[in-house]
């Protein structure tokens, strides 16, 4: 798995540095291309020397340094094939969580596509700092797959949480997100995203409450598998992922028309769109003026998307309810004809709608339901895709 892989070994100043050393010297000796970046603080406690020996590659320290040997400053990011920041301080933790790229290390994983990986290090009370828990859980959501730390004898003396986890979880940790970062390279995903918008006016719409997230979500995490994807959105202000083909729709006919399109070629398609169930009969060709004290909207159903759409590509579909959620979503996957259905009861707090997480239960076509506990959408959507890169090994 590690042989001729491009790894990037970011260092910071922890006093686990020693331990980065074994790190290095085994991927190097699994084949391993290890680039080490270190921040200054490490460089304090072990010379950079010591991993050149050990990787027979330029040790980067800072970015003139870099610029001097001709490494430029995103050339480590290019190459990656996969970052991994071990020991992780507090520091360093928080300065990516910010988006700040004050140094080599930092602005190489803000510039990468590459899976990273943190192993954090530093005293108890840091770590279960709410600022340090906030920091890696925004960083979790962005998809950074975070290993450890582990309990045991700190450098202060005291026991705690707080130690770099053994090397050798480090490079499971390594191996896994290799195996998962290639696990859809070559398959043709199709994702929908965002809440339909169905006009009644110029100035009007029948909308929903569906930000996209979950969408998006599962756009990025496909394509950082290796997918192609496609993106349909609806409206939503999410920025636009990079790498991702995006084609932005309004209403339940246009996005319609756009799957129809797109799955021709897809291996598989993940409608999180909240598609509107009803538009208005007419669009009125100018904005309606108030008159009597009532109003009756005459409405007509949308197309159903998931259920009229054919191929032979792999179905998921999402099932928005706040009753009855696993009876009321296998109607559903039975219904629509689906491999997969994730059900989210949308009156839960802090999951479904504009949220940045999310609780959902998944129920495959052979009834098996597996109910995932509260987790960020990025993690949601790396679970339904693992479902996904499964089904891809047998495809319907
Ligand atoms: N869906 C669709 N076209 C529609 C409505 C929904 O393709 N016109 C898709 C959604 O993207 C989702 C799944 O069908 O993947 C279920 O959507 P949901 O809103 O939960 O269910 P509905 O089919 O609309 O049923 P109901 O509103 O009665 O619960």
């Amino acid at each position: 798995m590690l042989n001729d892989k491009t790894v990037v070994l970011g260092v910071s100043g922890s006093i686990a540095v020693y331990k980065a050393a074994d790190l290095a010297s085994k991927l190097t000796q699994a084949g391993a291309k290890v680039n080490v970046i270190m921040t200054e603080s490490a460089t304090r406690l072990v010379a950079p020397l010591t991993f050149h020996s050990l990787t027979d590659r330029p040790v980067v320290t800072s970015m003139w340094q870099a610029r001097e040997a001709g490494i430029g400053h995103i050339t480590l990011a290019d190459t990656a094939d996969i970052v991994v920041i071990a020991p992780a301080t507090a520091n360093t933790i928080a300065r990516l969580a910010a988006g700040i790229a004050d140094d080599m290390l930092t602005a190489t994983v803000l510039a990468t596509r590459a899976p990273v990986i943190i192993a954090p290090a530093m005293h108890t009370n840091m770590f279960r700092n709410q600022i340090t828990q906030d920091n890696l859980a925004r960083l979790r959501a962005r998809g950074f797959t975070i290993v450890g730390p582990a309990r045991g004898r700190l450098a202060s003396g005291a026991t705690g949480e707080g130690r770099l986890v053994e090397i050798g979880e480090i490079i499971d940790a390594i191996e896994k997100t290799l195996q998962k970062s290639a696990d859809l390279s070559g398959k043709r995903i199709v994702v929908t995203a965002g809440g339909t918008q169905e006009p009644i006016d110029p100035a009007r719409h029948i909308g929903n409450r569906s930000s996209g997230k979950m969408g998006f979500a599962l756009a990025e995490a496909a394509r950082d598998r290796g997918a192609e994807v496609t993106l349909i959105t609806a409206p939503s202000h999410l920025p636009e992922p990079g790498g991702v083909a995006v084609v932005r729709v309004t209403t339940a006919a246009e996005m319609k028309a756009a799957v129809a399109k797109a799955v021709k070629q897809a291996d598989a398609l993940i409608m999180a769109a909240a598609v509107a169930d009803y538009q208005p009969k007419s669009r009125a060709q100018a904005k309606i003026k108030k008159q009597s004290p009532e109003m009756t909207l005459e409405l007509v159903r949308t197309p159903d998307i998931l259920s009229e759409v054919t191929g032979s590509f792999i179905k998921v579909g999402f099932a928005a309810e706040s009753e009855d959620l696993v009876a009321n979503a296998q109607k559903k996957l039975k219904q629509k004809g689906l491999d997969l259905i994730v059900a989210n009861d949308i009156t839960e707090p802090e999951s479904g709608f504009g949220a940045d997480t999310n609780k959902v239960t998944m129920i495959d076509k052979e009834g098996n339901a597996e109910s995932l506990p509260l987790m960020s959408k990025r993690e949601v959507a790396e679970r339904i895709l693992d479902k996904v890169a499964g089904m891809g090994e047998n495809p319907p």
